[in-house]
């Protein structure tokens, strides 16, 4: 049973309350977007610091909103909020089925979404441990994601689709070895990698990772490869002489 906004309301501690009561706007427009069950997972986050106060909407993507918002310190992170009406659940669960790590997917939309959000966390732990530069995941609960905020002042870094890298040959290098990096000692390829999901601090960050998937998924040799050919494509546009895609995918995966 979903449960109305206002019994949730009074599951908060008073001073979350009426600090959500006061900063209006964004609230009530969160309150418009998703459903209650939603709202119930955003207020257990605040209650646990993850999120304090929110500030406006970085990106409405297909799936997912980002949020900028603040933890209870005062530190910027962002939190990927997946819509569960309108996400293409079927797809989802498609993808999710080729991961060996997901023995078992939910058949639901409810339940796939929330296997498809502890998935992006989950390679977003892998690929911060392996040293790959990607936002330092957080925390997350159910379709609620929150990770490290990618930016300054709670502006985030340009995407590599919007602001060219001031030195293509290093950026692309860093990129190389950041998916081998990711493949060899994550173990995961990134599966929807392209200058929409790079940020540039200068130096490249990885993000969106809701597609990654293990090494030993059958496709994943495939998307690796696509991966790779890409980011040759867009640096190859930039002027930039670089190796055939069949010979970096060789020199990763041998
Ligand atoms: N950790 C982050 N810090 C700051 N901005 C982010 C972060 N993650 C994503 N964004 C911004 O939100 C946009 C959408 O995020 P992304 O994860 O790519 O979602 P989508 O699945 O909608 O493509 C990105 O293009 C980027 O501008
Ligand atoms: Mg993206």
């Amino acid at each position: 049973m979903e449960e109305d906004l206002d019994s949730i309301l009074k599951k908060l501690d008073r001073r979350k309350v009426e600090r959500l009561e006061k900063d209006s706007e964004i609230y009530k427009i969160m309150a418009r977007v998703f459903d209650t069950s939603t709202l119930l997972t955003i207020y257990r986050l605040i209650n646990r610091g993850v999120f304090d106060v929110f500030y406006g909407i970085i990106s409405a993507g297909k799936e997912a909103n980002i949020y900028c918002a603040l933890d209870k310190n005062g530190n910027y992170v962002a939190a990927k909020i997946y819509r569960i009406a309108t996400s293409d659940f079927k797809n989802m669960r498609h993808y999710l089925v080729g991961d060996t790590r997901f023995k078992r997917v939910p058949e639901d939309r409810r339940g796939v979404v929330y296997t498809w959000t502890s998935r992006e966390f989950k390679n977003l732990q892998q690929a911060y441990e392996a040293g790959v530069p990607v936002p330092r995941p957080i925390d997350h609960e159910k379709n609620v994601l929150a990770m490290e905020f990618i930016g300054e002042g709670g502006v985030p870094y340009p995407l590599m689709k919007d602001v060219k890298p001031e030195d293509p040959k290093k950026t692309f290098d860093a990129l190389i070895e950041a998916v081998e990096k990711l493949y060899r000692d994550a173990g995961l390829v990134h599966s929807d990698l392209s200058e929409y999901n790079v940020m540039l601090t200068p130096d490249p960050v990885l993000i969106d990772f809701s597609m990654g998937t293990d090494i030993k998924n059958q496709m994943a040799e495939q998307l690796l490869m696509r991966d790779i050919q890409n980011l040759v494509r867009y640096f190859r546009k930039l002027g930039l002489k670089t190796p055939e895609p069949a010979e970096i995918f060789a020199e990763i995966v041998k």
